[in-house]
């Protein structure tokens, strides 16, 4: 009960009291602007956060917000502080990171087998991935550092790696006792495919980009993608693997930073073929921006919908954002496709920020923004995405992520969480099977989506 703290408690009773304020105005060429936006709606994000106070646990968020939202943000919130330079949030980035991450750098922690898929591990991952990519302080010389903890996850995942069925690709679930243990979706692999491609830009170690390719082909092989760039949510083992083709704007963002990064460090054919994939990937993601209000980002299949976006879809902008955004410094000849995107979005997002009686909590739709304020939807997935839409714009003025060789200086550990003395598998006999009643089901919770809306959302999308 402690985590319905009274800040928590504000936020709804503020939420039920709407009133109407002036709507900020985004000055795009102002990076003093930008700033006070991106920081705006990160203040709200972080009312409801309390991990770091007495008696509650860093690194979680109260309910309904499961344990890879966190993960989630802290990657929004390290690079809020190298989009902005400010570093009021670091100190519990850290603390956050460091306490579900555990000494061993798996990033498994017992509290959380009934929620911990593999997409929920990817994203702390890519987070710590983003760390030692934009120089955050390294953690103290005991503890697991940036770099080795996400080669940690990737190993791990990589020994997850499923050629029994399908083809080929990681399930969805870790643990054989939760919901979606039989289904392999995209955001999984995709988040993997992306890790891979940053490992192998970061270190130069090939064997990250021979994983890049062969997760890339698995992808279009089982029919998660299309040939003309759809991504859909993932195939389900027991019915032949068969499609579940709802699209969501974060599977498209994964992959098309992972193809930015591979075209970055590629040359010749092969650095063409990751190009044409790219445009490709970009081009179909027009889906995601709103038919009639040019330009401004959506949730195609559940914003406009009376059923909604879940708490976790809420999330999504946020990180479609955050990679399109690293595609403009990894492929620099999309930068004139992709920032004027992020720029009227921006814009419009910020206008939804008029919200509850602090007249400052953003909503959701950012495609009924100039005219209708706020839509009446609030949460951390909203706060978030207003956050790293709006940082996202600085990108021009910024230096690209560090490597080994250049900027970087996070430790590794190639090895850690391989296959070789298989920590997985002593990880899982290590954790006892929750009773039923526990069952959390999955944290990412996009197959309930597809029961309930599926295919005529499918539809109208396509
Ligand atoms: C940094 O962010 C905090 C929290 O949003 C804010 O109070 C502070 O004024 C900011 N500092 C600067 C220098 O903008
Ligand atoms: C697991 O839960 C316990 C009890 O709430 C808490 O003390 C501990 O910090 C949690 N561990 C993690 C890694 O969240
Ligand atoms: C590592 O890099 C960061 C960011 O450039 C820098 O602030 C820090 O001092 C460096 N640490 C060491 C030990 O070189
Ligand atoms: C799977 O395919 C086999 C062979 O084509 C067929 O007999 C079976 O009914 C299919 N099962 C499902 C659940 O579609
Ligand atoms: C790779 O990224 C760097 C850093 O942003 C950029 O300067 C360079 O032009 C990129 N390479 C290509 C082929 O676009
Ligand atoms: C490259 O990465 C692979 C996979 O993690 C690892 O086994 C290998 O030792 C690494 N090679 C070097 C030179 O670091």
């Amino acid at each position: 009960m402690r985590w319905f703290s009274s800040s928590r408690l504000a936020v709804v009773w503020t939420a039920a009291l709407a009133v109407r304020s002036t709507a900020y105005d985004l000055d795009v060429n102002s990076e003093d602007s930008i700033i006070k936006g991106a920081t705006l709606a990160a203040d709200g994000m972080m009312h409801y956060y309390a991990g770091h106070l007495p008696g509650n646990t860093p690194g979680i968020l109260p309910p309904p917000y499961y344990w890879w939202e966190v993960g989630a943000m802290f990657g929004g919130l390290i690079d809020y502080w190298w989009y902005t330079g400010n570093d009021t949030w670091n100190d519990i980035v850290m603390q956050g990171l460091l306490h579900q991450i555990g000494p061993d750098g798996m990033v498994m922690p017992k509290n959380q087998t009934t929620t911990e898929g593999n997409d929920d591990q990817a994203f702390w991952a890519i987070a710590t991935m983003m760390a030692a990519e934009r120089g955050f302080p390294n953690p103290p010389k005991d503890k697991p550092q940036w770099l080795a903890v996400t080669q940690t996850v990737f190993n791990l995942q990589t020994t997850r790696w499923d050629m029994e069925h399908c083809n080929g690709g990681l399930r969805w679930q870790i643990f054989t006792w939760n919901n979606g243990y039989t289904y392999k979706n995209t955001v999984s692999n995709g988040c993997l495919f992306q890790l891979a491609a940053r490992l192998a830009r970061y270190t130069g170690n090939s064997t990250y980009e021979d994983w890049a390719d062969k997760i890339w082909d698995w992808t279009v092989e089982s029919g998660l993608v299309s040939d003309d760039y759809r991504f859909y949510d993932g195939l389900d083992i027991p019915s032949n693997c068969s499609i579940n083709h709802n699209q969501w704007s974060y599977n498209a963002g994964l992959y098309l930073a992972g193809s930015a990064y591979m075209y970055n460090i590629t040359t010749g054919a092969v650095q063409e073929k990751w190009k044409t994939r790219l445009d490709g990937i970009l081009w179909m993601a027009g889906v995601f921006f709103h038919p009639t209000q040019a330009d401004v980002m959506y949730e195609a299949i559940c914003e406009p919908y009376p059923r909604g976006c879940n708490t976790d879809q809420k999330s999504f902008k946020a990180y479609f954002s955050r990679w399109l955004a690293i595609t403009t410094q990894m492929a620099p000849y999309t930068t004139e496709l992709i920032m004027p995107k992020l720029r009227t979005s921006a814009t419009a997002a910020l206008k939804t920020c008029v919200g509850g009686t602090d007249g400052v909590t953003c909503g959701l739709k950012w495609y009924t923004g100039d005219w209708n304020g706020w839509d009446g939807n609030y949460g951390v997935g909203e706060q978030m995405s207003v956050m790293e839409v709006t940082q996202s714009l600085l990108i021009p003025f910024k230096t690209p992520p560090f490597t080994e060789v250049v900027g970087g200086n996070s430790t590794g550990d190639p090895a850690a969480g391989g296959a070789g003395d298989n920590p997985q598998l002593n990880a899982i006999t290590d954790l006892s099977q929750p009773t039923g009643g526990q069952k959390a089901g999955a944290a990412i919770a996009t197959l309930t989506v597809l029961s309930m809306t599926g295919y005529m959302v499918y539809y109208m999308v396509t």
